[in-house]
């Protein structure tokens, strides 16, 4: 019997390729297959486009795998298991599958849900990440502004959700990082505003990209569409 190939979860960094590691271009170069996620707009992945920059994928099998911008639990549900269904059958001919990813593959990422569905569709096969550069990690590179001195604490928090949730961790950490803003932009202003931390407060958009954009006037964004690829981090302590 053929011995499974290995399911990797590669994080290939915010956007500029030179911040891809060593190992991510190493494991995407030598495994038989890159799965990349792609959404329903049918516009290239955007993990790929990094990776092709970085990698020369030359004849390298590619299986582009849709997964829709919904919240339909099912949907979702569909798509990943899909996905893992075409993972597993290159696995199980013996081929490494390389899963791209934006950023790390484990902090908000398809993958993590793809980690389970793969084992239980090929048990046999093992898996294993290799991590990448953060987007927060990138925004907060490039305002320069530290994410966290001494024993101060930071809250990463999706703002797209639950506002009352932002609304608490504004109150429980020195430095609250609001990623997924785009859609809640003007309810988030006001939030900060009310909390008297608009002053403290950094938009950073698309970090690391040649169309990066620092915004510290937030209000200057009211009404505004801002980028899917942005975030708020605020620092209680500046
Ligand atoms: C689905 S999450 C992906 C997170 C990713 N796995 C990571 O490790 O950073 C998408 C959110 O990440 C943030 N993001 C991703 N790339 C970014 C960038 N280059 N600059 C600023 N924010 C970014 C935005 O808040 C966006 O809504």
């Amino acid at each position: 019997m053929t011995e499974p190939g290995v399911f990797y979860g590669v994080g290939v960094g915010p956007g500029d390729p030179e911040l891809m590691t060593l190992k991510a271009v190493k494991v995407i170069k030598s495994a038989g297959v890159l799965a990349v996620p792609k959404s329903e707009g049918g516009e290239e992945s955007l993990a790929l486009s990094i990776v092709k920059k970085a990698v020369d994928l030359g004849g390298k099998q590619i299986i582009a795998l849709p997964f829709p911008m919904t919240r339909d639990q099912e949907a979702l549900m569909e798509s990943r298991r899909s996905a893992a269904r075409l993972i597993s059958a290159k696995l199980d001919e013996g081929l490494d599958a390389a899963f791209v990813t934006l950023g790390d593959p484990l902090i908000y990422s398809t993958f993590s849900y793809l980690m389970p569905l793969v084992k239980g569709y090929s048990p046999g096969s093992e898996i294993r990440v290799v991590p990448g550069v953060t987007s927060f990690s990138a925004s907060a590179a490039a305002l320069p502004a530290a994410l966290a001195e001494t024993a101060e604490r930071v809250i990463i928090i999706p703002a797209a959700y639950e506002l009352e949730k932002v609304r608490e961790a504004l109150v429980s950490a020195e430095t609250i990082v609001l990623m997924k803003v785009n859609r809640a932009v003007d309810a988030i202003i006001d939030l900060l505003a009310e909390a008297g931390l608009l002053e403290r407060s950094f938009f950073v958009s698309r970090a690391g990209w040649p169309e990066q954009k620092l915004v510290t006037e937030l209000r200057g964004l009211k009404g505004g569409k801002p980028d899917y690829f942005s975030m708020i981090i605020v620092r209680r302590n500046a």
